[in-house]
């Protein structure tokens, strides 16, 4: 595999972004491609430290983590992103700046999100501890015409990475080297 190309999750806090992400970043590496996986969360820590959660600060974050991505993509790495990236006018401007981009929304409703509440955020946006949460106090805008959807409050994570790996099979990401199998 040598063909680079951006893999954009989106969806709400807690939805599955990462966790899918990194089953995928596995196999795309065990067939020998390069992987760069940016999520959100760790961008954040450098990258984009220091913004919030504005709107325009969100635009920001998405723009660094777009330019990034396009930067390895067009190099043959396969880059991922795991942001919320909550509004969609960016996310398009972002896709029409890189030629190969598959957009993936991982779906699940708020009420699952809020009872999973791996990192106890939801509790606190819904005790107004937090403000600007995206889904409660914030916007979430899903994409109106992603490559892939799925939705982990009825997909486990493999069977979501299945689904998104049939997806890239599908539109031709997969590239499997033949000489490297001895009955070709
Ligand atoms: S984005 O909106 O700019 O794409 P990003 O994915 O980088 O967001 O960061 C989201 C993560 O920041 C969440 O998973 C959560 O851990 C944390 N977070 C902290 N405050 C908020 C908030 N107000 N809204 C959403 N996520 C928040």
């Amino acid at each position: 595999m040598n063909t680079g190309f951006t893999l954009w999750f989106t969806g709400m806090s807690g939805a599955g972004k990462s966790t899918i992400s990194a089953i995928l970043a596995e196999r795309l590496r065990a067939l020998g491609a390069k992987v760069e996986v940016l999520d959100g969360d760790v961008v954040r820590t450098h990258l984009s430290k220091g913004l919030g959660f504005s709107k325009e600060d969100r635009d920001e974050n998405i723009r660094r983590i777009g330019f990034v991505c396009e930067l390895l993509s067009r190099n043959g790495v396969v880059a991922i992103a795991a942001a919320i990236s909550p509004y969609r006018a960016v996310r398009d401007e972002i896709r029409a700046r890189i030629p190969l981009f598959v957009e993936v929304y991982v779906e699940c409703p708020v009420e699952v999100l809020a009872r999973r509440d791996v990192k106890g955020l939801y509790r606190q946006a819904l005790n107004g501890e937090i403000g600007q949460f995206t889904g409660i106090t914030d916007p979430y805008e899903p994409p109106l015409n992603p490559e892939v959807t799925v939705n982990s409050s009825r997909e486990t994570p493999e069977e979501s990475a299945r689904r998104i790996w049939a997806t890239l099979e599908r539109l031709g990401f997969i590239d499997f080297d033949r000489s490297t199998f001895p009955h070709q």
